[in-house]
């Protein structure tokens, strides 16, 4: 666990600047490269000592028996596992006759580097072997985000102060030793050798290395090419063996000579492609990519992340922290998505193998909002991927006795990958979540190409789910039992609010869908009859609500269970779920993560001022944020209901998730939502943005500690910028053609290139409802 503050605070970098030992995984993690196709966890050049090599392919995992005590109907009988692919960033270092290796001898200096506009990590150390010969290292290291199969690494080597023998060995290597998996299950399993070797090649600076995983049957190729620049007698010589491949380069430098490796590593890997044609893809990804070089590389990716931050950026003056941490989430989240293509985008990206790789209604939630508004490329890419996994999607609802489509819980492939179907398989509520983000897509982009080919058909499948899982009572009012909501400390519950609030917008969008785009909705079999049985759920649709307290249920009947008992829980008893029976939790008042109050944010229209104020009093004495995905949202609702200072804590709680290492697991990768929450907690929370049908509101709130806040949006072809100070909110329409926004409430005309500014009105600061014992945040 990092228990202290671990890296420097400036505005766009995120720098270590000595190495500790004992938090190596969590570094790993931090300093993670990624496109969304390819991921490198920040293992240090060498390969050893290490906290959890990781090299990730999107989508490449490997299937396992799921057993079950009891057998049951409808259980899912094999889960998928991200594997740790082919490593090709190891560079092994040999100095005169001992191995570079940084437990052993001194060392000097040790910084690293993750430059968030420039998309690369630098290392830069100086050491002293245990026999006294000193050298310094330099390394620089990416992922290509306009190259998608490449990572590239420039490693140099300079001796101090008297000559040295260097040798690098430049590696592919597959099935690495991997840590024995830990007790946490949200770890994962960490499958030992997945890879079966087909192909190995070294040749001159050349080398690849094939492979097929064993039981899901896919081919994964990679390939490395060098560029070597030392003194004139360095030699070089390469082999290969079936999980190894490498380049041998050997030196003698002078103090003020230096030798250095750039080595370019593409990565393919296909289910059904032929080896030639894998060894030939990679080789070709290679070819490409020495062609423009490491420099030209190194541009490009300059290039690209200009561009992004152009549209993206988050400025916040009055928290250095919160001002990296929101660029540093920013920066996950588009390595995340950039380049995901029609894959999932994993909880953890791929920067560790933490929940076996699989990608929940995280992605839509939490991360598609986001890149909605800063690459919305990416989400439709990521929501036709949801679009491609339909035909398992209508499997398991068939399988489950249901309409539609029932997406799963948890997934690489498509596949229901949840065995513990309490909290997978009935937490339906993913497949709300899936038209609300593509709802949310449409309306801010305009892309009507989409929401005929891949939004109808969603959505047509997805409110048949819903129609077919709840009924209409006697009385005619819709409820859907037996499910469960975001909140995991309940389950199988009658008519959960968050699911029956996004049921219905799902439902009614479908209807207006069919209505649009009738006759590719006739081709999927929906007509007006069905869509009106849609509307009708829709508008009878059961929403739990206790009179006497005059707040909402989370569930029906939820306000009469027993109260955990916080007060007989000790600190050291969070995370619940790791101390106490799911069956007692299940029983009791208390609450893992925003349920109701999530819905506060996504059906906001849907509850009055009030009682937003009087939900939020009620259930944050219940929440204990045992899950990352809560802070973020418990700020947004905290900020409308006037408790500024209380969001903002939790603002911070959401940014510093992983820089800080708050919830203890960092090491098995980053929580992508909470730091995609980080900017939903500034632009939604603090800036008060809302869509509003076509156009966007804003209500800046600015608790005292910022003297001004800044983000950049794209909106329907338009560039904004919107910058909020305590006293006045101005908002420029960077490109685009004319648009209205509002300001709390009133129209503002905006021109290109005209800023036009709005005074802010005073900020009501309440009094902020108690937190259980010991889950306050901590305050600022
Ligand atoms: C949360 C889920 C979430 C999952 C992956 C769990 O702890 O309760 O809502 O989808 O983590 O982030």
């Amino acid at each position: 666990m990092i228990t202290h503050r671990s890296y420097a605070v400036e505005p766009w970098t995120v720098r270590e600047t000595e190495l500790s030992l004992d938090v190596l995984a969590q570094s790993e993690s931090v300093f993670a490269l990624s496109n969304g196709h390819v991921g490198w966890r920040g293992n240090l050049d060498e390969g050893e000592p290490h906290g959890l090599p990781g090299s990730y392919l999107n989508g490449v995992y490997e299937v396992h028996p799921l057993p079950y005590a009891e057998a049951g109907y409808g259980y899912p009988e094999s889960g998928q596992t991200v594997i740790n692919v082919t490593n090709g960033k190891v560079l092994r270092l040999l100095v005169n006759d001992e191995p570079f290796d940084l437990r052993y001898g001194r060392l000097h200096s040790h910084e690293r580097v993750l430059d968030l506009r420039r998309g690369v990590l630098e290392r830069t150390c100086d050491w002293s072997s245990p026999a006294g010969t000193r050298v310094r290292v330099r390394s620089t290291r990416m992922i290509s985000l306009t190259q998608r199969s490449i990572g590239a690494v420039a490693y140099e080597v300079e001796p101090v102060d008297c000559h040295v023998r260097i040798v690098v060995q430049s590696e592919l290597v597959a099935n690495e030793q991997l840590p024995e998996a830990d007790r946490d299950p949200r770890a994962a399993l960490a499958l030992q050798s997945p890879l079966e070797p087909e192909e190995d090649f070294a040749s001159g600076h050349r080398l690849r290395l094939v492979h097929r995983t064993r039981n899901s049957g896919l081919r994964v190729a990679v390939a490395a090419d060098h560029v070597v620049s030392g003194p004139e007698d360095t030699t070089t010589s390469s082999e290969s063996h079936p999980d190894l491949a490498r380049l041998t380069v050997a030196s003698v430098l002078e103090p003020g000579q230096t030798l250095r490796v750039e080595k370019l590593v593409a990565h393919g890997w296909s289910g059904t492609r032929s080896l030639p044609a894998m060894s030939d893809q990679v080789d070709a990804a290679l070819a490409a990519a020495a062609h423009d070089g490491w420099v030209g590389l190194a541009e490009q990716q300059r290039a690209y992340l200009d561009d992004f931050w152009a549209r993206a950026d988050v400025e916040v003056d009055g928290d250095e922290e919160i001002q990296q941490a929101v660029r540093f989430g920013l920066f996950h989240v588009l390595q995340a998505g950039a380049r995901a293509e029609e894959r999932a985008i994993p909880a953890k990206g791929l920067t560790g193998s933490g929940y076996d790789g699989h990608a929940f209604w995280d992605t839509e939630m939490f991360v598609l909002p986001v890149l909605t508004y800063t690459a919305p490329d990416a989400v439709a890419e990521a929501l036709r991927w949801r679009q491609n996994t339909l035909p398992a999607a209508r499997e398991r609802a068939a399988q489950l006795g249901l309409r539609g489509a029932a997406f799963p819980w948890r997934t690489i492939e498509g596949e229901e990958g949840s065995a513990y179907w309490p909290a997978g398989t009935a937490a339906f509520h993913v497949n709300a979540d899936i038209a609300h983000a593509l709802v949310r897509y449409v309306a801010a982009t305009g892309d009507e190409d989409f929401a005929r080919d891949t939004g109808l058909e969603l959505l047509v499948e997805t409110a048949r789910l819903w129609r077919s899982l709840g009924h209409h009572d006697h009385r005619g009012t819709f409820h859907i039992d037996g499910v469960t909501g975001p909140d995991e400390y309940s389950a199988i519950a009658d008519d959960n609010i968050y699911t029956n609030l996004m049921a219905r917008a799902n439902l009614l969008a479908a209807a207006d869908a069919v209505e649009r785009y009738p006759k590719e909705a006739e081709r999927l079999g929906a007509d007006d009859e069905e869509s009106a049985a849609w509307r009708d759920a829709a508008a009878a649709m059961h929403i739990p609500y206790n009179p006497e307290l005059r707040v909402h249920e989370q569930s029906a009947g939820f306000t009469r269970y027993q109260r955990w008992d916080f007060a007989g829980t000790r600190a050291d008893q969070y995370p619940l779920m790791l101390h106490f029976p799911y069956f007692d939790l299940y029983r009791k008042q208390v609450v893992k993560q925003a349920d109701l109050v999530l819905a506060m944010y996504t059906c906001g229209h849907e509850f009055d001022e009030e009682h937003i104020a009087r939900n939020f009093a009620y259930y944050e004495p219940l929440t204990v944020r045992d899950s990352s995905l809560s802070a973020c949202i418990q700020a947004v609702i905290a900020v409308q209901a006037g408790h500024l200072r209380l969001a903002y804590d939790y603002t911070a709680e959401a940014a510093l998730m992983d820089l800080e290492d708050l919830e203890h697991n960092t090491r098995d990768g980053l929580h992508i939502a909470s730091l995609a929450g980080t900017w939903m907690a500034l632009v939604t929370g603090f800036g008060g943005a809302r869509r509003a049908g076509n156009t966007l509101e804003f209500s800046p709130r600015l608790p005292e500690k910022f003297s001004r806040l800044a983000f950049c949006m794209v909106f329907r072809g338009r560039r904004l910028r919107v910058e909020f100070t305590q006293q006045t909110a101005t908002y420029t329409l960077v490109s685009g053609d004319p648009l209205t926004v509002r300001h709390h409430g009133e129209a503002v005309e905006l021109r290109p290139g005209a800023p036009v500014s709005h005074p802010v009105p005073p900020q009501k600061h309440l009094p902020a409802p108690e937190q259980p014992p010991h889950r306050r945040p901590n305050a600022r």
